[in-house]
């Protein structure tokens, strides 16, 4: 199964990179057609994969199916082509002696100098030190480029940067604008249109990058979605934006009909063209706008609540929509603060550290240690607090489906992932939370 993401973040915290895999015997010529083609990622060492493969990593947007097709029919024929995902790809020898800010600062100095302008350390001070490629587009952070000498050196510096990162377009974010859909507010500094692409176990997914938000790190629940068993299931999506959840629900878990509802009407362009570009819009139908107020009632199987820091205000609509015979699950996302006594226990709960009755999980280490993604083990004291919001949600939503239909339901924890450490002591989780009505006694 072809798993890559073309989205990486470079300075800061690493993502991974994508790479081709390829026979040993071809790797040479793989690696002279991506140099040629300016595909190869000269930041990253080529590894070596478990079964005596070779990995290279390339830069992933402008490796398309030609690439592919060309590599394995015209460049070595016979030779497996496939791509993949490096989580922890090691910087190339290049990369070591300069660092990529490093390069950016001293080709932007020289460059700066050369229109006469005196370099200072304000100036240094303000040069990006992380930024996210996507493709050939780099998308740089808000704190970068305040001082106003850069103002004057416009556009041309936009190239020179480009050219010192190696892609050809660039944009810079600004603040997320205080509006309902929180528009992200990335202007485009270079280039002439800000859509880019990428490919995350086998779906592609399209959009832009000036108009809709999209989340970094929650790659893991995107495979833990593509790994359930939804055959037949419809399932609403609460909170679809470009398609993260919906299209692995469609495309891997099997679910007969997914309803996608988006308030963002950027999003909902980029998440038609998703549905279509992977096959799936005849079984996705799209609720644009706001989804408090959305009509559907008792149909869904399984609904999606992938908001963070909290989607508690969609807890009334995914009863709703809940089978009133079947019922169904809720997946609730949620930032929870892990800082010991934050999430007080909640009124009625007689559980106590000790008891849990369901399994808590994390994303497994290599050698089977239970790890968030930067390699921390969460602790039982950060676990207690996930518990506690968990039950304190389990409580107000069995409260919300009696009121919604009438009648008492129970609810089962089954599980509680962890996505990601958003923050410092804050973890976004999802509670995979079990909603069944009782049956009529008499
Ligand atoms: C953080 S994104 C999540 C997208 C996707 N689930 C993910 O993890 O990448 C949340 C999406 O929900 C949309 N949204 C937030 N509140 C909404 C509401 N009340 N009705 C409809 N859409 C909403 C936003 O526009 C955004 O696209």
């Amino acid at each position: 199964n072809v798993s890559a993401s073309e989205m990486r973040t470079e300075g800061g915290m690493s993502t991974g990179v994508v790479a081709v895999v390829t026979e040993p015997q071809f790797a040479q010529r793989y690696r002279e057609y991506l140099q040629k083609m300016k595909l190869l990622d000269r930041e990253h060492r080529a590894e070596k994969m478990p079964d005596g493969a070779v990995a290279l990593p390339v830069l992933g947007e402008t490796l398309r199916e030609q690439h592919l097709l060309a590599l394995r029919s015209c460049v070595a024929p016979g030779s497996t082509c496939l791509l993949t995902h490096l989580p922890d790809p090691v910087p190339s020898k290049k990369a070591q002696v300069c660092p990529p800010a490093q390069r950016l600062c001293r080709e932007v100095r020289r460059w700066v100098e050369g229109q006469g302008v005196t370099w200072s350390a304000e100036l240094e001070a303000d040069l990006p030190r992380s930024w996210q490629r996507h493709g050939n587009l780099l998308l740089l952070s808000e704190d970068c480029f305040q001082a106003k000498q850069w103002k004057n050196l416009e556009p041309e510096l936009w190239k020179t940067i480009a050219s010192a990162l190696g892609v050809q377009r660039l944009a810079k974010r600004g603040k997320v604008l205080p509006d309902g859909p929180r528009t992200p507010a990335v202007t485009l500094l270079l280039g002439d249109n800000s859509w880019v692409e990428h490919v995350d176990n086998g779906i592609r997914y399209k959009f832009d990058v000036t108009r809709c938000m999209f989340s970094f790190g929650n790659i893991s629940e995107k495979l833990r979605v593509a790994s359930m068993s939804c055959a037949g299931e419809v399932v609403v999506d609460l909170y679809s934006g470009i398609g993260y959840f919906t299209l692995p629900f469609l495309v891997h878990a099997g679910a007969a009909f997914v309803h996608a509802c988006e308030w963002n009407p950027h999003a909902v362009v980029a998440l038609r063209k998703n549905l279509e570009i992977n096959g799936v819009s005849d079984r996705c139908q799209i609720h644009f706008g706001d989804n408090r107020t959305l009509k559907l009632s008792n149909i869904a199987d399984r609904v999606n609540l992938g908001l963070i820091p909290s989607s508690e205000e969609g807890w009334p609509i995914a009863c709703q929509v809940l089978r009133q015979d079947a019922g169904g699950i809720l997946h609730i996302h949620q930032n929870v603060d892990s800082f010991p006594g934050k999430n007080l226990q909640p009124h009625g709960s007689s559980r106590t550290e000790n008891s849990y009755p369901q399994k808590i999980t994390t994303n497994k280490g290599e050698n089977g240690a239970t790890r968030d993604f930067r390699g921390k083990v969460p602790s039982s004291a950060t676990k207690l607090e996930w518990q506690r919001w968990a039950e304190s949600a389990e409580t107000q939503i069995a409260t919300l489906l009696q009121q919604v239909h009438g009648k008492p339901w129970k609810t089962q924890i089954l599980h509680i992932q962890l996505v990601k450490s958003y923050a410092p002591h804050v973890d976004h989780i999802v509670l995979d939370l079990e909603c069944r009505p009782c049956p009529l006694i008499g």
